[in-house]
């Protein structure tokens, strides 16, 4: 099968093996097995980001730590979707400075995408001298190589170069979890929406060959895993830039096809591309959660025209319908920006009425933050800081209310749930989840059903989550 995506040559993923078992041998000769540490900011594909990453760091022979006073390599996986987020990174990437003075052998990479901002990364260069290696989301292939090149010359090693973005496939991971896993199945996004840096730090849009999405899956299950999450920032145009004869709808039935009792989960889906087909293949795939995080951002059409969304708010209102007479019970949340640069009290008003009218079981709320080299950084934003805030907060309460109501709907119902852990307050109660992804605390259940999926009665609710008890 041939595809249109530059591709990174297996040749190269083989040389980054190579070099990571000369590390390895390096490291294995020190008289103490030298740990990393992987801080990781954002969204899950970064999460997904940073498991390739730990996977890169073992075959280098690096056990791993969560504390950085003891860690010999600490890697800071950063996000650039909002300001906060990069305030944070900065804060804590400045923070390494006292515990690289304690250990001088440490060595610092920040990459991801706020490395990819040219902006950022001077700012790194120029003013956190900690930093030993940086790199972009398009160089994550090549971190042994990177990380090498710093050990041999001594010299800090920036690598960003502006690209459309290529696929690596092959590349070591070690996953964080034993009962869900991610797949990122394309990456980039061509959307381009005014207030996004995703299109900027990501590149343009390409996806993995469906046999390797396949290959990946069925290990996963075969491993154990009982919940796979297909990744990308836009799944429905999947396959689009592809010469194979397949869309995400297509990908799903494929993926339902796979032997075993598992879960498929998928996002981020955007209403633009959403529709029918990819909710007949949600409504006939029984492994498919009937679960539809589909990012709204604004209630008001006109200012979902300057967010460049390519859909109005009559349009967004039809998917629901559409979705809810194939699935009646789906769950459904969004994403929801709050201040965009023009919005009035009418449009943010329009964006309440239709949280009221959507009925979401649970959302994303943001404040708009402008970001350099997207169009909504130069559009005039008038609206007080204080002004967003108190919508924020009208918002807040609202959904607030209206997740407390729908949870408060499951209380006597039966709900098949996949426990995955034990409740961190009171370690006599498991945690679960139902297929609409609701938090459940579950009395009456022994550490050993961690991982399976089990029938819950659902006793009890609030704004978060559910209460029940096992079946
Ligand atoms: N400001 C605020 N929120 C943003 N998002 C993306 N860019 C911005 C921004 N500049 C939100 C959108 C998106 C989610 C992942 O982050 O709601 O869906
Ligand atoms: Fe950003 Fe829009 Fe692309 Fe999502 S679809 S990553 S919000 S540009």
């Amino acid at each position: 099968m041939t595809k249109k995506t530059g591709e990174i040559p297996e040749s190269e993923i083989l040389r980054q093996s190579d070099i990571c078992a000369q590390i390895a041998e390096i490291n294995a000769a020190l008289p103490k097995m030298p740990l990393a540490m992987i801080d990781t900011y954002g969204c899950q594909q970064n999460e997904a980001d940073s498991e390739i990453l730990r996977g890169y760091a073992g075959m280098m022979g690096f056990g791993f730590t969560d504390k950085p006073e003891d860690a010999d390599l600490i890697i800071v996986n950063t996000c650039a979707i909002r300001e906060h987020a990069e305030m944070r990174v900065l804060g804590n990437v400045g923070a390494l400075r006292h515990i690289k003075a304690k250990n001088p052998n440490l060595k610092v990479a920040v990459c991801g995408c706020m490395v990819q901002q040219e902006h950022m990364a001077n700012k790194l260069k120029r003013s956190f001298r900690v930093v030993d290696i940086a790199f972009g989301p398009h160089e994550l292939w090549r971190f042994p190589e990177l990380y090498k090149k710093s050990i041999e010359s001594g010299e800090r090693i920036f690598e960003n170069s502006p690209s459309d973005g290529a696929i690596a496939e092959g590349m070591p991971v070690i996953r964080q979890d034993n009962i869900r896993a991610w797949i990122s199945i394309m990456y980039g996004c061509n959307n381009f929406c005014t207030y996004c840096v995703v299109p900027h730090v990501r590149g343009r849009e390409r996806s993995r060959k469906s046999a390797d999405i396949l290959a990946e899956a069925k290990k996963l299950i075969q491993e154990g895993y009982r919940e796979i999450t297909l990744l990308g920032q836009n799944v429905n145009s999947y396959g689009r830039d592809l010469d194979e004869n397949i869309d995400f709808s297509g990908l799903i039935r494929m993926i339902n096809e796979i032997p075993g009792e598992f879960l498929i989960r998928f996002m981020t889906s955007h209403p633009r591309d959403a529709g029918d087909k990819l909710f007949l293949a949600m409504a006939e795939c029984e492994k498919c959660a009937k679960h539809l995080h589909l990012p709204v951002q604004s209630g008001s059409s006109r200012i979902l025209k300057e967010m460049n969304r390519h859909y109005d708010r009559n349009q967004y209102l039809d998917l629901i319908k559409k979705a809810r007479a194939l699935m009646p019970d789906i769950v459904l949340t969004t994403d929801i920006i709050v201040g965009f640069p023009g919005e009035t009290e009418e449009d943010f008003s329009e964006t309440l009425s239709l949280v009221a009218e959507v009925r979401y079981d649970a959302m994303f709320t943001f404040i708009f933050s402008p970001r350099v080299g997207t169009k909504a950084y130069d559009m005039t934003d008038d609206t007080p800081k204080e002004v967003k805030k108190e919508r924020f907060e009208r918002l807040l309460t609202a959904v607030n209310g209206i997740s407390a109501e729908k949870h408060a709907a499951y209380i006597g119902t039966e709900q098949k749930v996949l426990i995955d852990g034990i409740d961190k307050q009171d370690d006599t109660v498991l945690t679960a989840r139902t297929e609409g992804g609701r938090l459940v605390r579950l009395k009456g259940g022994q550490e050993s059903l961690i991982g399976s999926f089990a029938y819950a009665k659902i006793t009890g609710s609030n704004t978060w989550a559910l209460s029940g008890e096992l079946m």
